[in-house]
């Protein structure tokens, strides 16, 4: 089975996808799957890349490779001097990009256009789950629990005021948009209000405001079969360094000790089953399919919040997707070969 691996990408998440899909990579089955490494740049162009010795390359130039419309996995590859030459075709696109124009719809919708089947969430769930100011209303009309929140667009934008009487303090503040906490601010007072407004404004037009809630963060991984019937992994738990004060971008990526990961999450049974419950509830509110991990804060009393879904989860070495599937009997290269399977149906 040709399997093209796409990694890298647009969004502020570049560098998180190279992690995710190196080991994306590092778990494909050679005997199963033949991959075809394909680095998006920055600016969005497909390159050629291989895997070698554990790492993905990262060319600046090469031979790119494009999708033909309709043509059912064939690929046309385009030297850089501009000659065109049959790439061959693949049965299967596994896009492992994180954010915009990767997680958000685009990509599954070029899939689609291009008629190859898709590993992982398609083109609704993608859209929807991407976009927290979405996610947060279709959630919240499904009767599913989230964090209180205030959507602002750039010509509308509240005064600190008016958002600490409507969140209370602290607040966060959100891009939209974006993941991995890019963007992201926890706002204590007015003098940081500002700041945080230009950093969530650096990466969207549209922002979230949200109500802090003080809790353990708890996150469940969803996996579709090709059949519709879904699997909801044992809850893991994310516990960020006390110095980072939340799961920012540094606690995840940068601080080896900014976060420590449990899996399963110590949770009494009928809590743990009842986040298992929200986070199938959750998936389908959103429409999705495939894939997702759910993400929820859990308060000392046991209420939950739904904080965020993410269609294609961290596959980093400390994500959690991976860990809380094998904690619940399904290892790493089974979950490929499900969404697979998933993506062929
Ligand atoms: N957006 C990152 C990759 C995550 O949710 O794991
Ligand atoms: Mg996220």
């Amino acid at each position: 089975l040709r399997m093209a691996v796409l990694f890298g990408g647009r969004s502020a998440e570049h560098e998180v996808s190279v992690l995710s899909a190196t080991n994306v990579m590092a778990a494909l089955d050679p005997a199963k799957y033949e991959a075809v490494p394909i680095f998006v740049t920055r600016q969005g162009r497909w390159l050629l890349s291989g895997f070698g010795e554990g790492v993905l390359a990262q060319p600046s130039a090469g031979t790119q490779l494009c999708l033909v419309p309709g043509g059912g996995g064939q690929m046309i590859a385009i030297s850089p001097n501009g000659d065109l030459s049959d790439a061959g075709r693949i049965d299967i696109l596994f896009p492992v990009l994180h954010g915009l124009h990767g997680e958000d719809g685009s990509v599954q919708g070029l899939a689609e256009v291009a008629r190859v089947p898709l590993a992982g969430c398609g083109i609704l769930g993608s859209a929807a789950a991407l976009d927290k100011h979405i996610a947060k209303q279709t959630l919240r009309a499904a009767g599913l629990p989230v964090a209180r929140g205030v959507t602002i667009q750039r010509d509308d934008v509240p005064t600190f005021a008016e958002l600490e009487a409507e969140l209370g303090l602290p607040f966060f503040l959100k891009p939209a948009r974006q993941g991995s906490s890019v963007g992201v601010s926890k706002v204590s007072g007015s003098q940081e209000f500002a700041s945080a407004l230009a950093a969530a404004f650096e990466h969207d037009d549209k922002l979230l405001a949200e109500e802090f809630i003080a809790g353990r963060e708890i996150e469940c991984s969803v996996l579709e079969d090709s059949r519709g019937g879904l699997f909801v992994s044992r809850p893991g738990e994310i516990a960020p360094a006390e110095s980072h004060g939340f799961y920012s971008y540094n606690a995840k990526y940068i601080d080896e000790d900014g976060a420590a990961i449990k899996v399963p999450a110590d949770l009494p049974d009928d809590v743990e089953r009842k986040i298992q419950d929200k986070a199938g509830l959750a998936f389908r509110a959103l429409g999705c399919d495939g894939m997702a991990r759910v993400d929820f804060f859990l308060s000392a009393d046991m209420s939950f919040v739904v904080n965020e879904i993410n269609t294609i989860p961290g596959f980093t070495d400390i994500s959690m997707y991976a860990k809380a599937m094998a904690a619940s009997g399904v290892s790493y290269p089974e979950v490929i070969d499900r969404l697979v399977e998933h993506g062929l149906a």
